[in-house]
């Protein structure tokens, strides 16, 4: 069932309802990037987004095939993969993929149950439990495939206090750009085939014991020239939440069918980053070069506070300096929230970041769908690829 952009109005309490505990989710541990050369890559989510240099594995640690770095700004962890010899496994899935996202990996209390629980309920395998340990202690864990050839690792670290994991050691650098203020990952979204989004709500339902909190159909979700249909899937406690993109019929190709079509199937089409400060944020991340969709126009933007209005919202910010960074917004009963889209971050058109600020709403920003969609189609033209 659909509901109504309008009447979103669903607290925590809601979701704890519906949502089953046999798989209790405490966060987001890290997000795995397999990547044609992690050197690069890191240096660039250093120097462009703010990351801080945590851990590394490579030649010098014994890794023999394949080197990661791990960098981290307040509670966001990414791991940068790249394989280091033509033999090694990793290469295929940079091959079809290009660069993106391998693993979004689960904090778990408990890595083994959460393993036996999801593949009963029907998770495809990916990696049995095994544990790990060095002189810091053990972690436990376990994976299972969800959409694509994207994975969900369980991550359990409460028998371990170094700095990332067994295998990698810290990375000291030299070099410490200042972070912007990336706080936490708001949520991650999965792009999916034709017809593919209920497969993957119910897989989450019935596997990982998620409930659909939000749905937004093709009406709703649509410019002139194409549509979309999402759903958004939370864990019991809120803290993960994974909404589910298809593509619909539309006049030309929509922006999902472009990524399905350069990312070579499904994958995480997009990772949503949460501030405290998303003037500061974004006006940082542009002058590090970050390249954001082309700002809205001016009727967007005249729009707004009768859209706050309607909600009996004060805007905080200065309407004048969000419009000159592009930052969007867009409100509910609960209040407003801030949010803005980067290009894709590689060359392929398929993996970008979201910054998203939150000020008491809950949603996706539904009200802005028209207006980012219609960016992304300005940049799809440029690409030929709309
Ligand atoms: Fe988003």
């Amino acid at each position: 069932m659909s509901k109504k952009v309008e009447s979103v109005n669903y607290g925590l309490e809601k979701i704890f309802e519906g949502a089953q505990d046999f798989l209790p989710l405490l966060g987001t541990d890290y997000v795995e990037l397999y990547v044609g050369n992690a050197k690069q890559a890191a240096h660039f989510y250093k120097t462009a987004f703010g990351f801080q240099s945590l851990a590394y594995k490579g030649l010098e640690t014994g890794s023999k095939d394949t080197v990661s770095y791990v960098l981290k700004q307040d509670k966001i962890r990414l791991v940068l993969t790249s394989p280091l010899t033509s033999k090694q496994e990793i290469n295929k899935h940079i091959v079809k993929h290009g660069d993106g996202v391998k693993v979004v990996a689960l904090w778990v209390e408990d890595a083994r149950s959460a393993y036996e629980e999801t593949t009963k309920r029907g998770a495809k395998s990916y990696l049995e439990p095994i544990v790990e340990k060095d002189e810091h202690g053990e972690i436990v864990k376990a994976g299972i495939y969800t959409y694509g050839e994207t994975v969900h690792m369980f991550v359990e670290r409460k028998n371990y206090n170094g700095t990332f994991m067994p295998g990698f050691v810290e990375w000291i650098s030299d070099y410490n750009p200042e972070p912007v203020g990336l706080k936490y990952i708001d949520h991650m979204v999965g792009n999916v085939g034709w017809n593919e989004m209920n497969i993957w709500v119910k897989w989450y339902e019935d596997v990982m014991g998620f409930v659909n909190f939000l749905s937004f159909d093709d009406k709703q979700i649509h410019t002139e020239y194409s549509a979309l249909m999402s759903k958004v899937m939370s864990n019991g406690n809120g803290r993960i939440k994974f909404p589910i993109n298809e593509p619909a019929e539309g006049k030309k190709r929509s922006q999902i069918e472009e990524y399905l079509d350069f990312y070579e199937g499904p994958g995480v089409q997009h990772i949503a980053v949460a501030t405290d400060d998303i003037v500061k944020a974004v006006t940082d991340l542009r002058s590090r070069g970050v390249e954001f969709l082309s700002t809205p126009p001016d009727e967007y933007y005249n729009a707004v506070p009768g859209r706050l209005e309607e909600f009996s919202h004060e805007l905080r910010e200065d309407l004048d300096r969000l419009k000159g960074l592009g930052i969007m917004v867009d409100a509910d009963e609960e209040g407003y929230l801030l949010q803005i889209f980067t290009k894709p971050i590689q060359d392929r058109p398929t993996m970008f970041f979201e910054i998203i600020q939150r000020m008491g709403a809950k949603g996706f920003g539904a009200g802005n769908f028209k207006a980012l969609f219609e960016s992304i189609e300005r940049e799809q033209k440029l690409r030929g690829t709309l």
